[in-house]
């Protein structure tokens, strides 16, 4: 919205429960039907295991409108999913899910991170997001939108290595220049995400309180160094 776009914003409840929040911020409360129709991009943001029941909705939007998917899979928190378990990248499931190419952008930032940390274009320091996937124009597009939220966007390659930006990988809300992202993606194991992803939850669920901002990132970046 501060970058001048029109924004719809849908949940599942429907819009009398969002009407006050797209209010504050400027955004249009719709229904999640209304959100695919008359729009440039669609943006999901929604919990990992719902995206099979997205693909009717989905289908509604024009295939030219590229789908942004900022997801992240927790099997503590979304369940088990066999597929992804056994390393198909989140985002190639998701987009088999909704049956729909989509650009994986701002899965690797904390809520607070797009919050407050976003910073002008040139700006020494600016955090940088990865932006994966496979159709170059909607990539654009996503990393357009990256950077109007303050972040530099690096262009992490195809939907299929998307794994270099998931949860237990050095790029996963570590909040790094883009040098430094840039090499954090080219370090990424996958065989050793899942454990790293793990043995985070476990030390933050250890810890008896909610880990502040700073301690979050902190820990991210040393389990995964
Ligand atoms: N929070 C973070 O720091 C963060 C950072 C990076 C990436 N992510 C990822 O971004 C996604 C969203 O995270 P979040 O923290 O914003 O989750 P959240 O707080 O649980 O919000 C999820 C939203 O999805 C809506 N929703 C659920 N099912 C829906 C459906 N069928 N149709 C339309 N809307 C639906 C919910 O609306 P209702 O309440 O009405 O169902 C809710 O507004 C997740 O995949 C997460 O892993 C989160």
């Amino acid at each position: 919205m501060a970058s001048g776009h029109m924004v719809k914003l849908a949940n599942s409840k429907g819009p009398e429960t969002i009407a006050e929040l797209a209010r504050d911020i400027g955004a249009t409360a719709v229904r999640a039907e209304d959100a695919v129709k008359d729009v440039e991009v669609l943006i999901l943001s929604v919990p990992f295991a719902t995206y099979p029941k997205l693909a009717d909705l989905v289908k509604e939007a024009p295939a030219t409108v590229p789908v942004i998917d900022t997801s992240n899979y927790y099997p503590f928190r979304d369940g088990s999913i066999p597929d992804v378990d056994a390393g198909m990248p989140q985002s190639v499931w998701v987009s088999e899910q909704i049956k729909r190419p989509v650009i994986k952008a701002w899965n690797a930032a904390l809520a607070a991170t797009l919050a407050d940390k976003g910073r002008p274009a040139g700006e020494v320091g600016r955090i940088a997001l990865p932006v994966a996937g496979d159709d170059a124009s909607g990539k654009a597009t996503a990393m357009q939108l990256v950077e109007e939220t303050g972040f530099d966007a690096l262009d992490a390659g195809p939907l299929a290595t998307s794994w270099r930006q998931q949860p237990g990988t050095p790029a996963y809300c570590t909040e790094l220049t883009t040098a430094v992202l840039t090499a954090a993606l080219q370090a990424a194991d996958q065989s050793c995400a899942v454990d790293n992803r793990d043995r985070l939850i476990k030390k933050f669920s250890e810890t008896g309180k909610m880990p502040d901002h700073d301690e979050v990132v902190a820990l991210n970046r040393k389990v995964t160094a």
